[in-house]
């Protein structure tokens, strides 16, 4: 069994992303700047915000964090993205997610200029990846695809099954796997919540992907020998033994599961860092599309 090492990855793809900013600013160009809108105290939240804009910080990029209330009017929060949009600085806006109840995703997604939709949320933005268009690809299935990539994964051919639709995660994640590309070429198979017998298809399947919030859901008896798995679960558990009160629980009951597989993703340290290397490229490329 070998760790798909989400930390080595993600460094080596900020690395690089730190010597191309050097590069910019010695010839006097535009540094990416990433916008972050965080409504409320949402703990998690905090935690992968503050990451984000650690990121941008280590590698050397422009960023502006807006903290909101909990219980902001939504239009106050849409003006803030069209100030945003408007800003000729500003090069990604991400909102991060989950909103308060009295807020819709689909209005605050809608609102954020395609341009600058560095999350790939938007309509327009998941119709061109639908078409395999040139676009901002939803940073937790990009960063898994540069995860492969990084570790030279044999994909083509390969059955994967996603189990979660969700469409930040498994919805995208099914489309880019099935991709004619490398990493890609995979014949898919989308599992959810409502599928019977889930089991069966994990154990038919080369390539897990468990994106379902579900702690623990994937056991040693649902997978196949040598399969490749990709947990993207990572729930809040209370651990009263820890100073925070909490650990971390991936969607793959770990210990029981790696010894079967060929390659296994830990967490944390798996697909968090790359989640947030992804958004730093998706900001990057934004940047050059504008120098
Ligand atoms: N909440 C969970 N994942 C994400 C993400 O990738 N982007 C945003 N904006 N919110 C999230």
């Amino acid at each position: 069994m070998q760790i798909l090492d989400g930390k080595k990855a993600s460094q080596a793809i900020k690395d690089e992303l730190k010597i191309e900013v050097a590069q910019l600013a010695a010839e006097g160009k535009k540094i990416p700047h990433l916008a972050a809108i965080l409504v409320g105290n949402n703990g998690a939240s905090e935690t992968y915000v503050a990451a984000k804009v650690k990121a941008c910080d280590e590698i050397g990029f422009k960023s502006t964090l807006i903290r909101l209330e909990e219980d902001i009017a939504e239009v106050k929060l849409l003006n803030k993205i069209s100030e945003l949009n408007s800003d000729p600085d500003v090069d990604g806006i991400l909102v991060q997610l989950p909103l308060p109840k009295h807020i819709s995703d689909e209005e605050v997604i809608n609102t954020i200029d395609p341009d600058k939709d560095v999350d790939g949320f938007h309509p327009v933005s998941v119709g061109r990846m639908v078409q395999g268009l040139p676009t901002f690809i939803p940073a937790t299935p990009y960063g898994i695809m540069l995860l492969l990539e990084h570790f030279k994964i044999e994909t083509a051919g390969k059955h994967a099954v996603v189990v979660g639709r969700s469409n930040i995660v498994g919805r995208p994640m099914s489309i880019l796997l099935s991709e004619n590309k490398n990493p890609g070429n995979c014949t898919v198979t989308v599992c959810h919540s409502k599928t019977k017998n889930i089991k069966d298809f994990c154990k038919q399947a080369d390539i897990i992907v468990a994106a379902l919030g579900k702690p623990e859901f994937i056991t040693a008896d649902m997978v196949k020998e040598g399969a490749i798995i990709i947990d993207v679960g990572i729930t809040r558990t209370a651990d009263t033994s820890r100073k925070t009160g909490f650990r971390l629980k991936g969607d793959v009951l770990y210990d029981e599961v790696a010894p079967k597989c060929s390659w296994i993703t830990p967490v944390p340290g798996g697909v968090g860092p790359m989640t947030i290397a992804a958004l730093m490229k998706n900001t990057y490329k934004s940047c050059q599309q504008k120098n």
